[in-house]
């Protein structure tokens, strides 16, 4: 059964093609990872994952998306991660973390206190444009070649923070409508420097982010890109351009796409359905020739081997199911005649 087979990326060998997608929790003080973050995420690494990717996690304090976002921004961030990748570790399990910048769709409340943009201690966000993300949202300053510098320069430090941390995977953040998506995308990218118009300009940002965090993030360490497939929506960011996008990963030191869609225009149109998503990471591990990850509606043990049997995707991500069931891999395993070893603690359970 592929899905409980080894994946070898670079130097680490996940133990199974199970990962935990990114999941915010806006639960941080100051960015600070604290007892909740060990706990969520050291619970799913005893649920069997083989990688456990740890939720959008703030370049700078300007790129979160609610003031309750983690970060890698400063050196008490990276040093209060420490506990939790130790903790992942131990299970057998990798710690992976998705570096993020929020542009537009900064400075945002939480999901449970609404989601819209933030009345009471907003900040100033930025973006390839001066565009909203909607019309009750902030208006962001494009950003100026002094402003891009700086965010290359944020996530080459997080990345060097990340790895400090004990980090062992990073994931780029470029889906969802987040800043390096806003670069990508016509819609939301209206610049006429080096950086917009072409499919090359609007890709230069987040090639520039990829060399820059390659630099400190060693040749043994996978990173990887979360892109979204499409826009859902006419003019946008499409698949054509993230297979073409995809092609030329490779050879940046990008290992794997991880594989979702939207997010950058609202109240589109999504045809939602179980694996919804399944398709773009095949079409793009077909013609790309890159290693892809699938998520978005995976929850049934046989359909995630279905995906991995049948190479449309390399690992399969898990996001709400493992809410509701840390030990989905667990579970899976047991379901289809697999086995995940078991904490010694809990070995008399198995
Ligand atoms: C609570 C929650 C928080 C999320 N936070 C992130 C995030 O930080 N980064 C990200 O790329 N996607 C995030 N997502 C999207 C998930 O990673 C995943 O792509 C999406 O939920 C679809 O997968 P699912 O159907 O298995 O839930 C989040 C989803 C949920 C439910």
């Amino acid at each position: 059964m592929k899905l409980f087979t080894p994946f070898v990326q670079r130097s680490l060998t996940l133990r199974n093609r199970i990962a935990v997608a990114p999941m915010c929790q806006y639960s941080a003080v100051d960015g600070m990872p604290d007892h909740w973050h060990l706990v969520h995420l050291g619970s799913r690494a005893v649920g069997g994952a083989a990688l456990v990717i740890a939720e959008a996690t703030a370049v700078s304090a300007e790129g979160r998306i609610s003031p309750q976002d983690v970060g890698l921004w400063n050196d008490a961030q990276r040093d209060a991660w420490r506990p939790v990748t130790r903790f992942i570790d131990m299970q057998g399990a990798i710690a992976g973390v998705q570096l993020a910048h929020a542009g537009r769709k900064a400075s945002a409340q939480r999901p449970w206190e609404g989601g819209g943009a933030l009345r009471e201690g907003a900040w100033t966000t930025v973006a390839p444009s001066a565009i909203p993300f909607d019309h009750d949202w902030h208006t962001p300053q494009a950003l100026d070649d002094a402003g891009l510098r700086q965010v290359i320069e944020d996530f080459r430090r997080a990345a060097e923070r990340a790895l400090a941390a004990g980090f062992r995977l990073i994931e780029l953040h470029a889906a969802h409508g987040y800043l390096l998506h806003q670069f990508l995308s016509p819609l939301s990218n209206h610049r006429q420097d080096a950086y917009g118009g072409s499919f090359e300009n609007r890709t230069r940002l987040l090639r520039e982010i990829i060399a820059a965090v390659r630099e400190v993030w060693p040749a043994e360490l996978p990173l990887w890109v979360r892109i979204s497939a499409t826009d859902w929506h006419e003019g946008g960011w499409d698949i054509e351009q993230s297979v073409r996008l995809a092609r030329e990963l490779p050879a940046l030191g990008v290992d794997l796409v991880d594989v979702s869609s939207g997010g950058l225009v609202p109240h589109v149109k999504i045809p939602l359905g179980p694996g919804y998503q399944v398709p773009f990471a095949a079409r793009i591990r077909r013609e790309a020739g890159i290693a892809t990850g699938a998520v978005g509606l995976i929850t049934e043990a046989e359909q995630a081997a279905r995906i991995v049997e049948q190479d449309d995707a390399d690992i399969v991500l898990i996001a709400r199911e493992s809410l509701r069931d840390p030990y989905f891999p667990r579970r899976a395993a047991q379901q289809l005649g697999a086995s995940i070893d078991a904490p010694v603690q809990y070995r008399r359970a198995w």
